[in-house]
């Protein structure tokens, strides 16, 4: 969809224009010169029906003809004094499936300043348009049968303001982050014979041409390096295991100061190996890479708005399989940091695999931080649902900046502990510590402390996302399938802390 501004005082013509409304539901200035033009409808719409100018409510009031367009649409816009960046986006979010089920094509929506508080005009239209993009993204690449009738038609929305080119410049940034957004839910919808370890990672190679150094090290450097645990998960695979390194160097390419990191699990299928998980539902294993997803998607938005800062992004791609090569319960593997793990369960896989991500990445950039992202347990959605994401840290400073930056942004954690009880579960009879808990007590936990062996001090912040990488509902401003949930929340956190 194309995203425009335009000035107040030249409105354009299109299928549908929208007006925002307050709770004091009291027409904007402009909607006032509609309303007359239109005998009073929209007043008249207003007075006949339950709409009260709150969030989410919205109203469709079919024009004359020969009026500015086919459709005015009032959206709620709740109290003036409570609107925020988030409100706004929601509000773009909420209007698209509004004008696609209208027919509409093209559509604008006009921001006067007295409807939306202490706010810039400027800032409003850009976190409008923002919201809008996002929720109007559809992967639709296969449908090859779909008619016209049954696509959504909106194309393009224009925010009319006064100082349009002040919008424009409001929106580059948040552009360039919704197409990183965009980046990670595609790679998280396509289906696992699309995207395997090996494509996944030419994907990652896309990426340079925005100016990130892109490095892949394949099977033979990690089995040199000694990445046993990695290893061991892809070996079942016919497709060769990989691990990217990204860096994007925002302060200078020579500069020396130490990077902020990010490591994803990129497992592309996982069914389980050996221990192989039911069939129902299997298929949804294809976003089991959606860690990785969200670290190349942020690296894409980092690059893509210049932001000032060094970060550098690790993902470990494998696929889980079952077959005559694969690593079988009670296998013994040495992981890169030289510490041994005995395998009591190969869908237990996705901390394998962050083990040596994690050790490498602590090990090779002496990082001010490490935030990994996996959607690593089914016990984070018992414990959390669809809403959250688990968050695991050594450091409360680095937990409290995510905490903020997430309901800032929309995209919540909510913490959970890490101590010493939940450690000694993973101990192992046999080697240094076992892939799963004594007993499925506190999956979630264990879990985040197998990750915490491999990150060696650094400070640490690890969110569980597997409740939060798709969704099964449209959203505000995510449809549903791949959201692409953490792009936004590390984007804001390196630039309200780190930048
Ligand atoms: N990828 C799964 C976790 C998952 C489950 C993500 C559902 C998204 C939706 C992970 O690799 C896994 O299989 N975890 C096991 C761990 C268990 C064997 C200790 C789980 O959660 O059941
Ligand atoms: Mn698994
Ligand atoms: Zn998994």
């Amino acid at each position: 969809m194309k995203i425009n501004f335009a000035e107040l005082a030249h409105p354009t013509v299109d299928k549908a224009v929208i007006y925002l409304v307050g709770e004091d539901k009291k027409l904007s200035e402009e909607a006032q010169g509609l309303d007359k033009k239109a005998n009073g409808l929209l007043s008249k719409a207003i007075a006949n029906s339950n709409f009260t100018g709150k969030r989410g409510q919205y109203l469709s009031v079919n024009l004359a003809q020969g009026a500015r367009a086919d459709f005015a649409i009032l959206a709620g816009i709740g109290a003036a004094k409570t609107i925020d960046a988030t409100v706004l986006e929601n509000i773009g979010g909420g209007v698209v499936p509004k004008l696609n089920s209208l027919r509409a094509v093209s559509a604008s929506l006009v921001i006067e300043g007295a409807k939306i508080g202490a706010i810039a005009a400027t800032e409003a239209a850009a976190r409008i348009a923002h919201g809008a993009y996002l929720r109007s993204y559809n992967f639709d690449k296969y449908f090859t049968k779909k008619t016209v009738d049954e696509k959504p038609t909106l194309k393009s929305f224009t925010v009319t303001l006064t100082g349009a080119k002040n919008a424009v410049k409001s929106y580059a940034d948040l552009s360039a982050l919704a197409e990183g957004v965009v980046f990670t839910r595609n790679l998280v919808s396509e289906p696992a014979n699309i995207i395997n370890p090996e494509t996944l990672a030419e994907q990652c190679k896309t990426l340079e041409k925005l100016g990130v150094d892109v490095e892949i090290l394949g099977e033979e450097e990690m089995y040199k390096l000694g990445f046993g645990a990695l290893l061991g998960v892809g070996q079942g695979s016919a497709i060769e295991s990989q691990l990217v390194v990204m860096k994007w160097n925002g302060l200078g390419k020579n500069s020396k100061v130490a990077p902020v990191a990010f490591v994803g699990k990129g497992v592309t299928f996982d069914t389980g190996g050996i221990s192989i998980k039911p069939a129902g539902g299997m298929e949804e294993m294809k976003w089991d890479m959606g860690g990785a997803g969200v670290v190349i998607g942020l690296m894409k938005a980092l690059a893509g708005r210049n932001a000032k800062i060094n970060a550098v992004g690790v993902v470990g791609l494998v696929e889980n399989m079952p077959s005559g090569n694969a690593q079988r319960p009670g296998d013994v593997v040495t992981s890169y940091s030289g510490q041994t793990i005995e395998v009591l369960n190969t869908d237990a896989e996705g901390r394998l695999v962050l083990a040596d991500a994690l050790w490498y990445t602590q090990k090779h950039f002496k990082p001010k931080f490490i935030v990994d992202l996996a959607t690593l347990t089914g016990a984070i959605i018992v414990a959390l649902g669809t809403s959250r994401a688990g968050l695991f840290s050594n450091n409360d400073k680095l937990a409290e900046q995510i905490f903020t930056t997430g309901k800032k942004v929309g995209e919540e954690v909510w913490r959970l502990p890490l101590a010493e009880v939940y450690d000694k579960q993973i101990n192992s009879d046999i080697a240094d510590m076992q892939n799963i808990g004594k007993d499925r007590e506190a999956g979630s936990i264990t879990a985040a402390q197998f990750l915490q062996r491999f990150v060696n001090d650094v400070p640490w912040a690890h969110l569980d996302i597997a409740g939060v990488a798709w969704s099964k509902k449209d959203r505000d401003i995510t449809p549903k399938g791949g959201t692409g949930y953490g792009v936004r929340l590390l984007n804001q956190l390196i630039a309200d802390y780190y930048e």
